[in-house]
Parts: structure tokens; sequence; C-alpha cells
């Protein structure tokens, strides 16, 4: 593997008060897991295309006289080949081992990082928490990209360990490709709408599924006059999203235990909602309820914007379908092959957007790793690189 290839060292995240101490042999784990991951995606994965054209299309075609037509079929005829077999386990493995890696080191430090979150976090009125709150099954039921107890589980009273846990660990999954924040998404989202909508101007802006808030930080940031709500089931995520917000000197974001299908705001309150990563990790019932919730809450003139992984289209060829769905089957990702099989503007439509109003564009993730340290944007980890579509419409 040439140094290019080579993912940042974990040491470049940026650290903030909530963020967990790590020790010599866990940063290690994290580094040996970034590289693994690296690894995996430019020598391992490319071998998965070769085995696919000179065996398993060729033996499909010869047995059955005709191609695939579906991403289906080549996820069958594909899990009989050795090399998919053997990168598929390695991914798998490394999934698990980066959960463990992260898993443990937040959990010695569990009382600690509470106690770090609850003196941020205490006497603030931007966060309201609802122990009442009804977590969605279709939450409940999943560990998340293998996160043991998904983002909601908390373990000791005022817990943080999951967020902790996905903060340190995302780094390492994206091999550093979303910036030291992890906050590229949210970055490009907010440049794009000032560069193309210079003259829009939200007041209100809310986040759906915010998590600890990587993405809508930047946003708040761009738009400091703006009240920014950012929402979420999942207490833990809260806590340390908003202690982590408090310590990085963010005071327009309000985070609020709510569930996006059902928020109570007012109707036409919004300029602006906002979903990052977020839709593929709903259940399709949830979605579409999610998405008539955003039709109700935004104002004429408003805008809704959803930054997820491509959609399935008719366009895509289905080796790239078939490998993008590797998730859906190994990485406890029960929703993501539904929903970007989703007709996006469909969906829209259906919730009361109007045709001419959709907007799709395709957005790369802002990367701010220092100068000095490699990296290599152009590798392709399908479902893992920031190379986004993003959807959405205005309303009017
Ligand atoms: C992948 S994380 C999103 C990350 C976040 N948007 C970001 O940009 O970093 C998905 C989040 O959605 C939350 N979530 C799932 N269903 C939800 C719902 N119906 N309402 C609010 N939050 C939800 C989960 O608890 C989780 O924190």
């Amino acid at each position: 593997m040439s140094h290019k290839n080579l993912p940042p060292a974990w040491n470049r995240v940026k650290k903030h008060a909530v963020f967990p101490e790590a020790k010599h042999d866990e940063i290690a784990r994290y580094n040996f897991l970034a590289n693994l991951n690296r690894y995996l995606a430019t020598v391992i994965s490319p071998g998965n295309k070769i085995a696919y054209e000179k065996r398993v299309r060729p033996n499909f075609q010869n047995e059955y006289g005709r191609d695939f037509q579906n991403r289906e079929e080549v996820h069958e005829a594909m899990k009989q080949d050795q090399h998919y077999q053997t990168w598929s386990a390695l991914r798998r493995c490394a999934m698990e081992m980066r959960q463990q890696a992260g898993r443990s080191m937040v959990l010695r430090q569990a009382n600690e990082l509470a106690q770090k979150a609850q003196v941020l976090n205490q006497g603030k009125d931007t966060l309201k928490l609802n122990p009442d709150l009804e977590i969605p099954h279709y939450i409940q039921a999943v560990d998340h990209h293998c996160m043991p107890g998904s983002y909601y589980t908390e373990i000791i009273k005022e817990d943080v360990t999951a967020a902790a846990n996905y903060d340190s660990g995302l780094f390492v999954t994206t091999a550093g490709l979303l910036g030291r924040m992890n906050d590229g998404g949210g970055r490009a989202i907010a440049q794009w709408l000032k560069n193309e909508f210079p003259e829009f101007q939200p007041k209100r802006i809310l986040d759906i599924g915010c998590g600890l808030g990587h993405n809508v930080i930047p946003i708040a940031q761009a738009y400091p006059n703006a009240e920014v709500i950012a929402i979420d089931v999942a207490a833990p995520m809260l806590r340390y999203g908003h202690a982590r917000a408090q310590d990085l000197g963010i005071k327009n974001v309000n985070f609020m235990q709510l569930d996006g299908a059902n928020t109570g705001f007012a109707n036409e309150s919004f300029d602006w909602i906002q979903t990052t990563m977020f839709l593929h990790e709903t259940s399709s019932k949830a979605l579409y309820k999610i998405m008539a919730e955003i039709y109700r809450m935004l104002a004429f003139g408003g805008l809704t914007l959803h930054i997820e992984q491509p959609q399935y289209t008719k366009e895509m060829d289905l080796y790239e379908q078939f490998i993008r769905d590797w998730d859906a089957y190994y990485n406890n990702e029960p929703f993501w092959s539904k929903m970007h099989d989703m007709d996006v503007k469909e969906i829209l439509l259906q919730t009361g957007f109007q045709y001419n109003e959709f907007i799709q564009i395709g957005v790369k993730a802002v990367n701010d790793i220092p100068e000095g340290q490699t990296i290599d944007e152009a590798v392709e980890d399908y479902g893992r690189s920031p190379i986004w579509n993003v959807f959405g419409a205005w309303k009017n």
C-alpha cells in the first residue's frame, strides 16, 4: 500500500471537553483499524470487481443464458465467491473490532464522561430531555452498524457513552475523510447554500436526527443569527452533543429529545429543515411520517435538504448497487437497501412539495486534515466515502 493511501493518524481528531481520554494502546487499536479499513478499501475491495467480471458474471451467464437482472441476483452469486467472502468477513470483523475498541475505552471512563457532560450542561435551558419519550421500535430493534446498544441505551445515570464511542470512532470507520470534527457534511452543505442562495437567511433551522451534532454545528456557525433546533430520540447523544457545543462556544443550538415523526412544533415554523445521514436509519413507514411532518413544519419559502449516500437508480451499475448494499446485509443497517431504492422525488411530491421545486445535487465533504498528513480523497469505500447525494425541495 503506497503512503498516499494511508489514513491520517487518529490523533488528528480534534478533542473537546467531553471527548473520551484515550490511552496508548487504545490509540494504537484505533490507528490499526483505520489502516485495516483503508487497506480493505484500496487493496482487497477492487478484487471483488475482478471476481465479478472474470468469474461470477461469466459463470452466471453460462448457467442461465442471460445477465444479472438485479443486485439481489448479483449478491446471491457473489456470496459463493471466496474473494468476496474474505473481504466481507474482514470488513465485518473490522467493524466489530472498532466497536469493541471504542466501547471498552468509553466504558472504563463512563462516570467521568457523564460528569464532564453534566458540568457543561447544568443549568442551561438549551438542553431539553424527555425521559418519557417512546423510542421508536425500529430504533430499539437494531444495534446500528454493530454499535452495542445503538444510540439510545443508557447503562448509568446521565450516560453519554454511546455518543463518546460514536464520536471517537467515526474517524476510524471513515479513515478521516469527514475531517477533524467529523463535520465535513454540514460544512459542505452550509457552504453550498451560502454560495448558491446568498439571499436566503433562515431565521429558524431544524436538524432532525442530529446525533451528537457533528453536522448541525457548522450550520449553526454559518448562520449565527439563526435559532437552531437539533432533535434526536437518543438522550446520550443529546447530553454529549449539548456539552460539546457548549465547549465549542456554540450558543445558538437548542438540543431537544423529540421524535422527528411527531415533534409538536407549530405549522410553518421553520425556514430550513435538514437531515444528515439520517433517513437510511429510519423505517420506511417512519420516513413518510417524517417527510409529512417536515412539510407541515416548513414555512412557505422554506427549504428542506437531506444528505445521504447515493440512491440506487436505473442508471447505477448493478455491481455498484450490490457493493453499496453490503451494509444492509452485514452491518446492521436493515433500512439501508429499501431507503436507497426509494424514488425520493416521488416521496417529496406525495408529502406536498411541488415537482419544479425539487433539488438534487452531489456534495463532497469539506476535509480539514492539516497539511503534512497524507489523505487520498479519491479512495472509494462504498457506503463510507463522503461523496453524497443531497436532495430536497423549496416549499412554495
Ligand atoms: C447516523 S445518526 C445521524 C448523525 C447526525 N445527523 C450527524 O450528522 O452527525 C442517526 C440519528 O438519528 C436518530 N434518530 C433515529 N430515528 C429518529 C427519529 N424518528 N427522530 C429523531 N431522531 C431519530 C438516532 O438516535 C441517531 O442519533
